[in-house]
């Protein structure tokens, strides 16, 4: 059972005012009713949504509901209609249940226990013999009996491009398309690739129906607010300089930058290059890289290995040739093809454009140059 979902303040959260205000002016204006965001692993969306965004859409008047599908993807269906019943009033919650023919004694116990009446429509839902899409209707029938506009973010919103997850995907964009005017939605993720599919494909549910964009990463300004608050507790300061280069060290990543400041702040004494070094070894090695690693067959290691190192002539001649050095055995265009495919399917490799692919996850790229890189 779920409880209601509580942000614990964080001082170290770099505040993205103008950002967040950015996006809810675009929804005033009316210039969309829903928006795609796309950034790498780990580069601060679901900090923005859940920190900026969703507050600021609050504090705007909005109901508000968040669901992360990646973490339901078995049921992203019960996911995405148990986060729209946390923007219900208890009555609607009940209401919903009534009609999906759950007695009402049931209910009025379940009212006394943790989750309450969420909880017992969540439990509901998860029923087999539950119709998915009639929750939905349900649940939003209710929503528009409320006076105020629902800002709707799905995370990881790429679970919903999967097949198996079709029905439902074609009945959340059919009752989204006819409230466009008090339902505005986020759909974030870091597949880049699946995102694209999922909104530029004509048989996709959600054709032509969110603008895709990239969503701005942070940068020098977020060094500068980390770096001012861990002086004002450090003995000794780092100056921006040294934020700077460790953050580009760190391929930018805002993650592994939080972990170099913890590392440095703990371990004062041994110094910035310490710190830097033990947080490079720690994040660019991690165990569950070597899992995904030796999960994967030959030919997916040697074609991600070539992408690792920036090797992306894969069907060229040369391409062939390293890859059947690699294998030990002749490469043809199909090996490259398949491991493309299989790589891509598993959300280990996006590709930007015919023939130019890109490994997702910029640490598990780092780990296996690490890996293969010549031993002094
Ligand atoms: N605005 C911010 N201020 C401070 N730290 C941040 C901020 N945004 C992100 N971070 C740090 O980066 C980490 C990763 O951010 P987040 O989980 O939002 O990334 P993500 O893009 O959603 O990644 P994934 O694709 O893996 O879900 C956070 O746990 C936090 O430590
Ligand atoms: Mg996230």
């Amino acid at each position: 059972m779920r409880k209601p979902e509580t942000i614990e303040p964080d001082p170290w959260h770099f505040p993205r005012p103008e950002l967040a205000e950015g996006y809810l002016r675009a929804f005033e204006l009316k210039l969309s009713s829903a928006r795609g965001l796309f950034a790498r692993r780990r580069m601060g969306k679901t900090e923005f949504l859940r920190r900026d965004l969703l507050p600021a859409a609050a504090a705007d008047g909005y109901l508000i509901a968040y669901t992360n599908l990646w973490d339901n993807r078995s049921a992203p269906d019960v996911a995405l209609v148990a986060a729209l019943t946390d923007a219900l009033e208890p009555q609607g919650v009940k209401a919903v249940l009534t009609k999906l023919g759950q007695p009402l004694k049931k209910v009025r116990a379940s009212a006394k226990l943790p989750g309450g009446a969420e909880g017992a429509l969540e439990a509901e839902l998860a029923q087999q013999a539950v119709d998915k899409s009639e929750a939905l209707r349900e649940v939003l029938k209710q929503l528009d009996r409320q006076k105020k506009p629902l800002l709707l973010v799905i995370d990881e919103a790429q679970v919903l491009a999967r097949a198996e997850h079709g029905d439902f995907s074609h009945a959340l964009r059919a009752a989204l398309d006819i409230r466009k005017g008090s339902i505005k939605v986020i759909f974030a993720g870091s597949s880049e690739t699946t995102l694209r599919e999922m909104f530029a494909r004509a048989s996709e549910p959600f054709y032509n129906w969110a603008p895709l964009e990239a969503f701005p990463l942070l940068g020098d300004e977020f060094v500068a607010f980390t770096i001012k608050l861990m002086n004002s507790m450090a003995r000794q300061v780092l100056t921006l300089k040294q934020g700077k280069r460790a953050f580009d060290e760190l391929h930018r990543t805002p993650e592994f930058f939080k972990r170099f400041v913890e590392r440095y702040m703990l371990y004062q004494p041994q110094g910035e290059e310490a710190a830097l070094a033990h947080t490079k070894a720690s994040v660019f090695s991690d165990e569950h890289f070597l899992k995904q690693w030796t999960e994967m067959n030959p030919a997916d290691q040697a074609v991600i290995t070539m992408l690792a190192r920036g090797e992306s002539d894969l069907h060229a001649k040369e391409g062939m040739a390293k890859l059947s050095v690699m294998l030990g055995k002749p490469a043809t265009r199909n090996t490259a093809g398949h491991a493309l495919r299989r790589l891509q399917s598993e959300n280990a490799v996006t590709r930007l454009a015919l023939g130019d692919y890109r490994i997702e996850d910029e640490a598990f790229a780092e780990w296996i140059r690490r890996r293969t890189a010549p031993k002094h």
